[in-house]
């Protein structure tokens, strides 16, 4: 596909974050670029994803983002920024579930597991 959507999705090393990755990136019409705390981590999951000969190397590729870090969140935006331009679609997997998230008030959970990475990228 000439112009696929650029999609970020965090925590994509493993786990839900990997299967969506791997099930954006075998329809062809999205770029994913995938999001790992671990940089050597993401590498490994884009090797192993492209094993499966349905996804085009050219469909994912690794930046390192700590959801928990303003530092890394603002750098990976910026290294997105610088090469494309813009981010068409945001995928915040990555989340901390808080054992007492029950008690606590459902923005703030909200704000401290989401919006970090969210404010990061617009900004
Ligand atoms: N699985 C479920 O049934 C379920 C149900 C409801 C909600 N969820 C939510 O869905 C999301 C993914 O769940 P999952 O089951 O796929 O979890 P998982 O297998 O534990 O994977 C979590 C991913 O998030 C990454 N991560 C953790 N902390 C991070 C941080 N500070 N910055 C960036 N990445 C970070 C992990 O990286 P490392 O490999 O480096 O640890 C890993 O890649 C979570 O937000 C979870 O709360 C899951």
């Amino acid at each position: 596909m000439s112009n696929p959507l650029l999609v970020l999705v965090t925590g994509a090393n493993q786990g839900l974050g990997y299967y969506a990755t791997q099930i954006l990136a075998k329809t062809g019409k999205y770029h994913v670029i995938l999001g790992s705390r671990d940089l050597e981590k993401g590498k490994s999951a884009v090797k192993s994803l492209l094993e499966d000969s349905d996804i085009s190397p050219s469909a994912i590729e690794p930046i390192q983002i700590d959801i928990t870090s303003d530092e890394s969140i603002k750098r990976a935006a910026a290294d997105v920024l610088a090469k494309y331009g813009k981010l068409d679609i945001l995928i915040n997997n990555a989340g901390i579930a808080h054992h007492n998230a029950s008690k606590k008030p459902r923005k703030q959970n909200w704000t401290h597991s989401t919006m970090s990475t969210s404010k990061g990228c617009s900004s």
